[in-house]
């Protein structure tokens, strides 16, 4: 047996605080401080608690050079080698781990980022409930709570030394600027209409022309720009109500402007569905399509390779195409959202993606806005909702 360190770890001293009766009755506030190692491998697709004693192996082995099992047993403890291989960090050839471990390698992630990647998605986060409990064990608003918040500006020189700037002449841009609030009230008791559908997932993700730009390297213009070209943000959806598509799950394709269907649900289901995708935040489950913009790390990371700025170059992609939603959707009276509180994993699950390659940074949506402001929606300009 050949084994080799997993390619890409990060060791976390992390601190736990529990809580200790006897030293509670002793005074103070029973708190008892517990630093643990612990391992972020994504290869595993989950956190491993670590023994000093296997860090210090750990650390000392080659993720690139296979080494015989024998030949690393003469020079290190064996219980704690094979505590590592159970563990799924000491990597054999050939194993499920290794293949998970070879993955990640040809994606060619960096290890910074993918451990930021797998540090922040959930699984089954329900954030209303998170909030009751907040409120339970907590005196006072979170707001008593974090104070006053940084000044809104940063002034860098008094009022009598800045340069004004001319005013702007209103365009049909500042107008639709303008009417962009993110909506929280959706209509439950309407379906959108298939143009209304089919012009926003168009303007926002279709690809007006594709360009062979190089053999075997096809880049895609569409109305957002993208890092190198690539457009490597798909969009995933969840179709409730829309007029003449069945309600579930699918895949926009971005040059044939179609649909492509992955599974097909009740509303009911797709309700549920819903809620667990945006973590329980109730004001968005009504939306009538839900958009996954979902990263495919793949074909970012084929150019960008192990570096320093493509992880980040997808997050600003993201950022494009979730204004150009709302921008696409408010001039046609229609509304949006977008929200980063997302269980991602189970959006994973449910549109089969492997995480190594390809996932969800956020979860946007649009459809028509219900009658009444039920849920809190910000409209200082009262675009929307008159005073
Ligand atoms: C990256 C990002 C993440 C957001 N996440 C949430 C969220 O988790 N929940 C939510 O209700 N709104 C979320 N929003 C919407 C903001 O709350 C909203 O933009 C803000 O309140 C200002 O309102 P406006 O968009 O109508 O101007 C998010 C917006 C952005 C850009």
């Amino acid at each position: 047996m050949r084994v080799r360190r997993c390619s890409a770890l990060t060791i976390e001293p992390r601190e736990r605080l529990e809580l200790n009766l006897s030293l509670l009755s002793k005074g103070g506030n029973g708190l008892h401080s517990i630093v643990e190692q612990i391992a972020i491998a994504p290869h595993l697709g989950s956190e491993v608690l670590l023994t000093s004693d296997e860090v210090a192996v750990l650390c000392s082995l080659s993720p690139s050079r296979w080494t015989p099992w024998v030949d690393l047993a003469h020079a290190r403890s064996v219980p704690v080698l094979e505590a590592l291989l159970e563990k799924g960090l000491l990597v054999a050839d050939g194993s499920a781990q290794c293949e998970r471990d070879q993955r990640l390698r040809d994606t060619h992630w960096r290890t910074a980022a993918v451990t930021m990647h797998f540090a922040s998605r959930w699984a089954g986060v329900d954030t209303e409930a998170a909030e009751r409990e907040f409120l339970e064990v907590t005196e006072g608003t979170l707001l008593d709570r974090l104070g006053a918040a940084p000044p809104s500006v940063r002034e860098r020189a008094p009022r009598d030394r800045r340069q004004a700037l001319p005013a702007t002449e209103p365009t049909p841009l500042d107008r639709l600027l303008g009417a962009r609030v993110t909506c929280r009230n959706f209509d439950r008791s309407r379906s959108l209409s298939m143009s209304q559908f089919s012009a926003t997932l168009y303007r926002t993700f279709g690809a007006r022309v594709t360009n062979d730009y190089a053999p075997g390297v096809e880049l895609l213009k569409k109305g957002v720009p993208s890092a190198g070209g690539l457009h490597p943000t798909e969009a995933y959806l969840l179709v409730q109500r829309i007029d003449g598509v069945v309600p579930g799950l699918y895949h926009y394709h971005p040059i044939d402007h179609a649909l492509e269907p992955i599974r097909t649900m009740s509303v009911e289901e797709t309700n549920a569905l819903a809620r667990t995708f945006v973590a329980s935040q109730a004001y968005f489950v009504d939306a009538h399509v839900m958009v996954m913009p979902t990263s495919r790390f793949i074909r970012n990371f084929w150019k960008y390779r192990n570096h320093a700025k493509a992880y980040r170059a997808l997050i600003l992609d993201v950022g494009h195409l979730s204004q150009t939603l709302y921008l696409a959707a408010t001039e046609l009276g229609l509304a949006a959202f977008i929200t980063a509180a997302v269980n991602e994993i189970d959006i994973e699950n449910a549109f089969g993606l492997d995480p190594l390659e390809e996932g969800p940074l956020a979860v946007c949506g649009f459809g028509l806005r219900g009658p009444e402001r039920n849920e809190v929606e910000f409209d200082p300009l009262n675009a929307v909702w008159p005073e």
